[in-house]
């Protein structure tokens, strides 16, 4: 454009004292004014066309931030400014006139863009057509394109092109603007780069806890497997409780019913038995076997496995364990004290909370008889607190060290000999009360002796009835 507005001047200058010379000769004084007129209007609008010029120059040259490329309708180039200069490392003069823009874009991309045209148009596309042929049709093409620079550096650039039309809409050219994208391309890259990574990170993530969760759900099969076995070991000892409970309370009247058979013998061997006397002590013993066996059935209930959660009494079940356990603590001198301060109910597993409180229970007579205690006492006191059915379980056995208190519930934790103790009771009654019926199993030292106390929700109502106990 500079070089063109130079010459432009100059032809000016030839043809203003080409006329004047002119002026001169003529005799014709009045034409020779109007033209001196018409010609300072002529100076006046070349002086702003060239002054507008300069300004359009100015402004193409202050954008260096972009390249402006102008060509002619063969692809020649006529505008390079100073953007376009800085960005290829071409001078204007190298171009104008003489290059297209071919000059540097990398042939495969536009043979390649001129391939999808030609598709698309039903036409042959190739070479500068093929950054024209969209503007043909109506629309600026904005494209990334890749420019090779002077010094054969490769940028990525936008580039959009537009047809310069003149007054009568004939194209008088076509006007490129590009701008270097590399630096955003390198960012998108990296960042392209990054979210792979990331996904990869994440896919690694997700493998690691699918293996995880199913080395999770391994162990937790193995741990019910060994809770199933931890469980079934604490069943055959409350089998051998039930068995040497039955012997206790059976032990009494088997004496009887052998007596009554002694009776018989001697009666029948003297010639003494009446038949009166003989049906009044079959009558007698087999009383006696009644009640033996109505043992049987109160021990066995008590043990009973429930497929589903009851309703059940507290206070009743806490009398049954008690007297359930009678005789082995009567017999050893220790006296059981039963609180009631209300009548509780909750809904569970009766079978496995009896199965609890033998446990405690059991514990707090072990602790009373190996320490020996004078006036040995266990008191359970049965309450109700903040919507939990309480039952604490304390003894003046001396408490639990302090420094094994944190272990007391662990499996297999025992401070007894072995042939005493295999440390699962507590286990199994934390499990019972814990897991199966989503309740509380604590312990504590408290007034010269431990506490167990256990609470399993005990809500006022049941299914909007009120709670019978
Ligand atoms: N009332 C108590 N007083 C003192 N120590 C207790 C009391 N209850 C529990 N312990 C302590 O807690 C330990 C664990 O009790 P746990 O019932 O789990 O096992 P264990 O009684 O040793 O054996 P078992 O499996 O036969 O019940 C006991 O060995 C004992 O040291
Ligand atoms: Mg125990």
């Amino acid at each position: 454009m500079r070089r063109r507005s130079e010459e432009h001047s100059r032809d000016w200058s030839e043809l203003r004292n080409r006329i004047i010379g002119l002026g001169e000769q003529s005799s014709h004084k009045n034409y020779y004014s109007e033209l001196k007129a018409r010609l300072r209007e002529l100076e006046e609008s070349r002086r702003s066309l060239a002054a507008a010029n300069a300004s359009l120059q100015a402004v193409m040259d202050a954008a260096t931030e972009v390249a402006i490329i102008a060509t002619s309708p063969d692809g020649t180039i006529t505008i390079f400014n100073q953007g376009a200069e800085n960005l290829l490392g071409y001078r204007a003069e190298e171009l104008i006139g003489t290059a297209t823009v071919l000059l540097f874009h990398l042939p495969l991309e536009v043979e390649q863009r001129g391939a999808e045209l030609s598709a698309q148009y039903s036409h042959t596309v190739t070479g500068f057509q093929t950054f024209i042929e969209s503007t043909e049709h109506g629309h600026a093409e904005k494209r990334e394109w890749t420019y090779i620079c002077k010094d054969g550096r490769y940028l990525q650039v936008e580039l959009v092109v537009t047809a310069i039309r003149g007054e009568n809409g004939v194209i008088n050219g076509y006007l490129g603007v590009a701008q270097d994208i590399t630096e955003r391309k390198q960012a998108e890259a990296s960042l392209r780069r990054m979210n792979l990574d990331l996904e990869e990170a994440r896919q690694a993530t997700e493998k690691l806890n699918r293996l995880l969760e199913q080395r999770i759900s391994e162990a937790l099969v193995d741990i019910r497997h060994k809770d199933r076995l931890l469980i079934q070991q604490g069943r055959q000892a409350a089998m051998g409780e039930m068995i040497s409970n039955i012997a206790h309370q059976w032990r009494q009247p088997l004496n009887n019913i052998a007596l009554l058979i002694q009776n018989l013998q001697l009666l029948c061997n003297s010639g003494e038995l009446s038949p009166q006397q003989c049906d009044q002590d079959v009558a007698k013993a087999l009383e006696i076997i009644q009640f033996m066996s109505g043992t049987i059935n109160n021990f066995r209930n008590i043990f009973r496995q429930d497929a589903t959660p009851q309703r059940f009494s507290v206070n009743q079940a806490v009398a049954k364990i008690v007297d359930f356990l009678a005789a082995g603590m009567t017999g050893h001198g220790i006296t059981v004290s039963c609180v009631e301060k209300e009548e509780v109910s909750i809904t569970g597993y009766p079978g496995e909370y009896h199965q609890a409180l033998i446990n405690i229970l059991n514990n707090a007579r072990e602790a009373l008889l190996f320490r020996a205690v004078p006036k040995a006492l266990i008191r359970i006191t049965i309450f109700k607190e903040q919507g939990q059915g309480v039952v604490t379980v304390w003894d003046n056995g001396g408490g639990i060290d302090a420094a094994i208190l944190p272990k007391i519930f662990d499996p297999y934790f025992t401070t007894k000999f072995k042939s005493q103790g295999t440390g699962l009771g507590l286990f199994m009654a934390k499990a019972i009360i814990e897991n199966s019926m989503q309740g509380r199993l604590t312990a504590r030292n408290i007034n010269g002796g431990a506490e167990l106390r256990i609470e399993v929700s005990s809500p006022e109502t049941v299914s909007g009835r009120p709670v019978s106990a």
